[in-house]
């Protein structure tokens, strides 16, 4: 099975990004957690990305289209914003897992809104560096192996 972890904006700065939010773990550290966990759950393959740029994550999530069988997706800002990420995941037709370190709803109001959790499986937000461990569970399910 492949799994496919897209980063967004800013993202590249964990470790050091407000960490009383973020926490201080980098995301060097997560993408290692996420490898670590994989390699025991047996034939899951990751493939993890981070960009600043939108039209990349748009990129990126129509590729996946046909070649991983889930998309763990943590879109930052884009979360907020981005109807063509939306139309990307809706289009691509890859089961798409939400994930946020922070609890976005119980950030300022402008966090709450997400516009792609409706085309997403499922949302999991607020458990810091653990989200992605819960998202790759959650891809994982998904697709029945477990
Ligand atoms: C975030 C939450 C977003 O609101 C924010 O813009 C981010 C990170 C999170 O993981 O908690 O950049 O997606």
């Amino acid at each position: 099975m492949k799994i496919l972890f897209l980063n967004g904006p800013n993202l590249n700065l964990l470790g050091t990004r407000q960490p009383e939010v973020y926490g201080r773990t980098t995301l060097a550290d997560i993408e290692a957690m996420v490898r670590e966990r994989a390699g025991r759950l047996g034939d899951v393959e990751i493939e993890f990305r981070q960009t600043n740029q939108e039209g990349e994550l748009v990129t990126w999530i129509q590729q996946a289209r046909g070649v991983v069988d889930a998309i763990v997706l943590n879109a930052a800002a884009y979360t907020h914003t981005s109807v063509a990420l939306r139309d990307a995941i809706t289009s691509a037709e890859v089961p798409t897992v939400e994930i946020h370190l922070s609890n976005i709803h119980a950030r300022e109001e402008f966090r709450h809104r997400s516009l792609i959790a409706a085309v997403c499986r499922g949302q999991i937000s607020g458990f810091g560096a653990q989200s992605y461990l819960l998202g790759l569970e959650a891809a994982v399910s998904i697709n029945g192996a477990r």
